[in-house]
């Protein structure tokens, strides 16, 4: 059994009901965020907060979120998952309930506002060491990206053409530019340069991405924040995906083919190693 929150209260999810005449159901007319938690405590709150502010703002969605931070804590605990090693909490806030228009309801109407805390399980360390896989699949996306829309078709589709070519993850590419993957961030690694895509209206300005930037930087790693052309990924040393529940992923394999070396390089290991120790210090208080 698994407890949701919906609109103001907690209930079994098997109990949670959305009308039909949803604009999140009619129109994906919504955003949603989602935030981890290492022991209990969630990690970089703040900026996944900042980032879903920032987004109700674009949407022009008039949404109380004062007691939110309230809500994903009691999630967790609900859910019996307050001293799981990682956990997360998806929320979503979606336009409200009206009859089907394109335009915003002219009478104000309440947000719909949804979320569920989940346990995440990290692949086991052989698994990671082995290193994962990608595709490149074209971006077919809109071109506001930025904002963390519920309108996720072509992020659908593309992590099912990963999925069906067997592989972890989806890289997805649009003008001969390698942008960020179907559910999370892309970087490559030349030599001792960290390379990602810079923050823009066609990448999601990923939290874990900033994270390893500033962390990148403070462990003396040079960081380009530029276009990666899809040719430079035959010179490139390593790659690897970030996200809220990917991490830091390494990538050895693009469309078959090796990324360097063709195995986990020194670059991605000391940032999973480094992102590892501050997740760690953070569940224990630091
Ligand atoms: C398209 C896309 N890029 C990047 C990310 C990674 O963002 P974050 O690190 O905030 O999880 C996500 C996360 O869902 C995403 O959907």
């Amino acid at each position: 059994m698994s407890i949701v929150y919906l609109n103001g209260a907690f209930m079994d999810a098997a109990e949670a009901r959305i009308p039909v005449e949803d604009r999140g159901f009619l129109f994906a007319d919504g955003i949603y965020e989602v935030t981890p938690a290492y022991r209990g405590r969630f990690f970089l709150m703040d900026r996944h907060r900042d980032r879903l502010l920032k987004g109700l703002c674009e949407l022009r969605i008039d949404a109380d979120t004062s007691g939110l931070a309230g809500v994903h804590d009691r999630l967790l605990r609900e859910n019996g998952l307050a001293d799981e090693e990682v956990a997360y909490v998806y929320l979503q806030i979606t336009r409200g309930v009206a009859p089907r228009t394109h335009a915003f309801p002219k009478a104000p109407v309440a947000p719909t506002v949804y979320a569920f805390a989940r346990p995440y399980r990290r692949p086991d360390r052989e698994v990671w060491d082995r290193g994962f896989e990608a595709v490149m699949v074209p971006d077919r996306r809109w071109a506001r990206v930025d904002i963390k829309t519920i309108a996720l078709l072509p992020n659908v589709l593309a992590q099912q053409a990963a999925v069906d070519a067997g592989v972890a993850d989806a890289l997805l590419v649009r003008d001969g530019i390698a942008l960020e993957g179907a559910h999370n961030n892309f970087f490559a690694v030349f030599g001792e340069t960290v390379v990602t895509h810079p923050k823009s209206n066609v990448i999601l300005h990923g939290i874990t991405r900033g994270y390893v930037v500033d962390m990148a930087r403070d462990l003396g790693l040079e960081v380009q924040e530029r276009p990666i052309q899809v040719e430079e990924l035959a010179r490139a040393d390593e790659a690897f995906f970030t996200g809220t529940t990917t991490e830091v992923r390494p990538t050895v394999r693009i469309d078959g083919r090796p990324v360097g070396k063709g195995g986990v390089g020194p670059v991605t290991r000391r940032l999973f190693e480094a992102f590892l120790e501050r997740v760690e210090r953070h569940a224990a208080g630091g």
